[in-house]
């Protein structure tokens, strides 16, 4: 692995005899061991919260630049030499040191490099305890605006093929058994639902993640007279934090979202599943594009599904995030501990894969076929008019537990003597020849007519709610 192999670059040059200048060197007599540089750095993956980080450093000088605590050359200065990294690093200019064992420290010690003295002044009052929590919440809240557009696209896809299915329909399953018809679009429109109660979730997770720790310091405020409410105010969060404990103690925030990436990812998941069933020549219903399959390198007529089980496959590895992290966190005692530096990795772990994969899942769905005939051919078995045959001896008075009796009873026969239902159906003295129209090829879904039911006529209320929820979103995410 490449970050092995930077990691033992950084064994090499940090010998004991070797000193590398730390944040902290004024206390220690010794630098850092190499197994300690090797061990503790996360630059290699907290490099993603640069950005963030120099947003939340120019917060930060402007707090102390309003409180009296930095002239305002010193804060033009720092500005300056925050803008020069900003730039390096956008450019891939940004040479990194063997003690930047962060992102963190890398920023200050080039701002410190580029500004000199008034440099020294930017961790004034603060900690990498609020501002590594304060950069991971401005990076959640930009990944969580990303996850819910992305998360709205797969649903128009779904909403657009939905309206095309137009009066196509499919057997309703339960326990995977043929159970009723329901419309094609009805099937599709039950992802669209869950998708939205992803993109609420995120709403909710991004609202209570909108809160700034920064003026926490390391845990327990600062002796200089700074300005918490104002640094939140200058970053867009919508709050500074009560408690100091907390600031630098929360992760909440971490678990939350990576519930709601996990949550989606299962939805995902059991889309992929269905997408893996649907394509096989057993069920024959849907056909992949070619740009959204793969090929054999052996058999050379396969057509392979593979988006869908890899979406399948990586909700155990979102899973995982969730559970790791949860475990991190669980035996913490307050305030900061290094052990929340692993926060990260899960985090964009799970943030990268589901964002890939709603977007894999919305451009398979987009240019797969569906078979009409055979979603048609599976759902117009008569058996799957099982259920409208009790409902229709029921309209005639009949209890439906003793309606439930008479036609479980028919299918048995129909099934033991190797009698057509319709036959059964037609000598029946209970249900007898007008009971036939009911077992015709779609008759049973134009039968689903109860509200938010899977029938054309509750459909058209459902397309109405679904626009609304969609509008609503959207007004939502501005
Ligand atoms: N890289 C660290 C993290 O992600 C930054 C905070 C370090 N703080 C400390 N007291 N060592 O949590």
């Amino acid at each position: 692995m490449s970050e092995n192999d930077d990691a033992s670059v950084a064994v090499e040059t940090h010998a004991l005899d070797n000193p590398t200048k730390t944040l902290w060197h004024g206390r220690f007599g010794e630098g850092p061991s190499a197994e300690l540089l090797a061990f503790t750095v996360s630059l290699h993956f907290d490099q993603r919260l640069a950005e963030v980080d120099i947003e939340g450093s120019r917060a930060h000088v402007t707090m102390l630049a309003r409180q009296g605590l930095l002239t305002n050359d010193e804060r033009a200065e720092i500005v300056r030499a925050l803008e020069v990294v900003r730039t390096e690093l956008a450019d891939g200019v940004f040479v990194f040191a063997e003690s930047d064992e962060d992102i963190h420290t890398a920023i200050e010690r080039r701002v410190t490099e580029i500004a000199g003295s008034a440099g020294g002044k930017l961790h004034t009052g603060r900690s990498r305890n609020d501002q590594v929590a304060t950069d991971l919440r401005l990076w959640l809240k930009l990944a969580g605006q990303d996850q819910i557009q992305r998360i709205q696209a797969l649903q128009d896809v779904l909403i657009q093929r939905a309206i095309e299915a137009e009066e196509s329909y499919l057997p309703g399953y339960t326990h995977l058994q043929r159970a009723q018809p329901v419309l094609l679009a009805h099937h599709l429109l039950a992802h669209v639902w869950a998708f939205a109660r992803d993109v609420d979730r995120w709403f909710d997770c991004l609202a209570r993640a909108d809160v700034s720790p920064l003026g926490a310091g390391a845990l327990a405020g600062s002796s200089l007279p700074i300005d918490p409410a104002f640094s939140a105010q200058q970053l867009g969060f919508a709050r500074p934090f009560e408690n100091s404990l907390d600031a630098v103690s929360d992760r909440d925030f971490v678990a939350e979202a990576l519930f709601c990436a996990a949550m989606t990812q299962v939805h995902l998941s059991r889309i992929g599943e269905e997408v893996v069933l649907w394509t096989t020549e057993e069920f024959g219903f849907m056909r992949l594009s070619d740009g959204y399959s793969t090929g054999s390198s052996m058999l050379p007529q396969k057509k392979n599904p593979d988006i869908a089980e890899l979406a399948r496959g990586k909700a155990g590895r979102l899973i995982g995030d969730l559970t790791g992290f949860l475990s991190t966190l669980k035996g913490l005692p307050l305030s900061y501990n290094r052990d929340l530096q692993e926060d990260k990795e899960p985090l964009f772990d799970a943030i990268d894969t589901c964002a890939l994969t709603l977007s894999a899942i919305a451009g398979l769905l987009e240019t797969a076929t569906l078979v009409p005939a055979r979603l048609a051919e599976a759902a117009d078995s008569p058996a799957n008019a099982a259920t409208d045959l009790a409902e229709h001896l029921v309209g005639q008075g009949v209890p439906f537990r003793e309606a439930h009796a008479v036609v479980g009873n028919l299918v048995r026969q129909s099934i033991e003597r190797g009698v057509g239902l319709d036959e059964l159906v037609e000598t029946d003295p209970r249900l007898g020849p007008e009971a036939i129209p009911l077992l015709q090829p779609g008759a049973g879904v134009k039968r689903r007519t109860s509200p938010g039911g899977a029938g054309p006529a509750p459909l058209v209320e459902q397309l109405r709610l679904v626009d609304e929820r969609m509008a609503a979103q959207r007004v939502r995410l501005g």
